[in-house]
């Protein structure tokens, strides 16, 4: 049809009609929020590079999950930052860890909340790499096996969801054979299946404390000039038994999350990362843009190329709006 028979227009007068067209909604039950889990008691130290974001300990780490679930949201991501690091990042998987804690306060709390966890060791070793450093590079095969304890602590400690983020190969696939081994085939796992060396991990670092001591993570996250084999990585994670997949960063790829979303029909997740969020912030506390439409237009663009759940530091924000607080 062409104009003038068809206009375009009719269907933008007003917000009634552009709402009843509306192709794409948000909604704090699509979002999954981080929270950074640190030592301490009533402790709360804000990342200076994330304004509303803090470190906090696990007492009121799980005060925090009281307040998102209160908001509508489903779920969190669990980040741990320990007391003490070293080569091969053993608070990660000890069962006293905080993340582990926290986990067990939450669950005994709020069982209803989604309690997601970051499976990593660059929190946690003092290189800040994500694995075991040999000859100058994260060894694949050692790391794997401090990878599965990472997950099985998880797991034991009551988990719902494990979010490996290290980019190991054959990662997905161990960490599922030994929660199946060990009674807990009930436990999803959400693969950050294409996860690329980005630099909109910069004040991330800041608060995880995970910044490399030496080189950079480019041997094994993906290098962002890469689409086809960021579906050849979520293939595989799928092969291996991920139940959700997820694309990090998401705004500078959007590409990636719709060829995704496309190609396997799997429940997608987008990682709207801490650079993605302090950028906004920061625009918006210069008054150069408007931060509250910014981040909604952006966070529904995710949404339109195919996330099905967003991990995102606006999602208590979005939440608030959602319930005219
Ligand atoms: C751990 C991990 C990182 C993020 C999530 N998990 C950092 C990294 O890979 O350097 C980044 C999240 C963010 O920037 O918000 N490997």
């Amino acid at each position: 049809m062409d104009y003038p028979t068809y206009r375009p227009r009719r269907l933008r007068r007003n917000e009634r009609i552009r709402e009843l067209v509306r192709e794409t909604t948000l909604s704090p039950k699509n979002f999954i929020y981080p929270i950074f889990v640190g030592p301490g008691k009533n402790r709360a130290q804000p990342v200076s590079s994330m304004p509303g974001v803090s470190q906090l300990s696990v007492d009121r780490a799980v005060a925090e999950c009281d307040e998102v679930n209160a908001l509508g949201i489903p779920a969190v991501i669990l980040f741990g930052i320990p007391d003490h690091k070293d080569p091969l990042g053993t608070e990660a998987y000890a069962d006293t860890g905080f993340v582990q804690q926290a986990i067990r306060a939450v669950k005994e709390k709020i069982p209803e909340l989604l309690v997601i966890t970051d499976v990593c060791l660059c929190e946690y070793t003092d290189h800040g790499h994500c694995g075991v450093v040999k000859n100058g590079d994260v060894d694949n095969d050692s790391t794997l096996e401090l990878l599965v304890k990472e997950a099985l602590s998880h797991a034991h400690a009551g988990a719902d969801i494990i979010a490996p983020s290290d980019m190991m190969d054959g990662r997905v696939g161990a960490i599922r054979k030994a929660l199946d081994q060990n009674g807990f085939e009930q436990t999803a796992i959400m693969a950050y299946a294409a996860k690329y060396a980005s630099g909109f991990y910069g004040p991330f670092r800041e608060a995880a404390e995970s910044t490399p001591q030496f080189g950079d993570r480019r041997s094994y996250q993906m290098d962002s000039a890469n689409a086809d084999e960021a579906l050849r990585e979520v293939e595989l994670d799928i092969r291996e038994g991920a139940d959700i997949v997820m694309v990090k960063p998401a705004m500078a790829y959007l590409d990636i999350v719709y060829r995704v979303k496309t190609k396997f029909g799997y429940p997608v997740a987008a990682y709207n990362v801490s650079g993605e969020y302090s950028m906004i912030k920061a625009a918006g506390q210069k008054g150069w843009i408007d931060e509250q439409r910014i981040m909604l237009e952006v966070l529904v663009a995710i949404k339109r190329a195919g996330a099905d759940m967003i991990l995102s530091y606006f999602a208590k924000d979005v939440a608030r709006l959602f319930m005219g607080k």
